[in-house]
């Protein structure tokens, strides 16, 4: 998966069922990449912002599994918003893309699907040399919002 895939919002398989639903998700068939790290956010209190930060290689798939979140993702140039509030709805992040995390309600728990295993140094967590990873690379690659 590369910087230009498009950040999407996906629907996973949802079995319903009156003793309670249940999702499921695939690697590589219900995400576009095998699984290779699960991590999770809860108990974030009110007010409070997660992420600021991209990934020059890493993929990921963001599910509020519970209770809901604002996630702003921004090339550089133009910034989208998605709403989460869906236990069996993904939103696809590629790699190169700023994202920010706000307006957790109370419980709160979001799960992300990374392409990856954890890996410091592919994460950029300063604005200021997102921007300059977005200029190095050649025009056409730049706007992929
Ligand atoms: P951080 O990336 O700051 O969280 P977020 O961007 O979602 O607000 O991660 C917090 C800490 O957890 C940081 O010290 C790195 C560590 N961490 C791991 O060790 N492994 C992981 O898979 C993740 C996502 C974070």
């Amino acid at each position: 998966m590369n910087r230009l895939t498009k950040a999407t919002l996906m629907e996973f398989p949802k079995i319903c069922d009156p003793r309670g639903n249940l999702s499921f998700i695939e690697g590589t068939r219900h995400v576009p990449f095998p699984i290779k790290r699960v991590f999770y956010i809860y108990d974030v209190p009110g007010g409070e912002t997660r992420g600021a930060h991209a990934h020059r290689q890493c993929a990921e798939v963001l599910i509020a599994v519970a209770g809901s979140l604002e996630v702003r993702l921004t090339d550089g140039e133009k910034e989208v918003s998605f709403l989460l509030n869906r236990s069996n709805r993904g939103l696809l992040i590629p790699p190169g893309t700023w994202r920010t995390m706000h307006d957790f309600t109370t419980g709160t728990v979001v799960v992300a699907l990374c392409s990856r295993e954890y890996e410091e140094e592919d994460y950029i967590r300063d604005y200021e040399e997102f921007e300059k990873f977005v200029a190095s690379l050649p025009e056409e690659k730049r706007a992929i919002l």
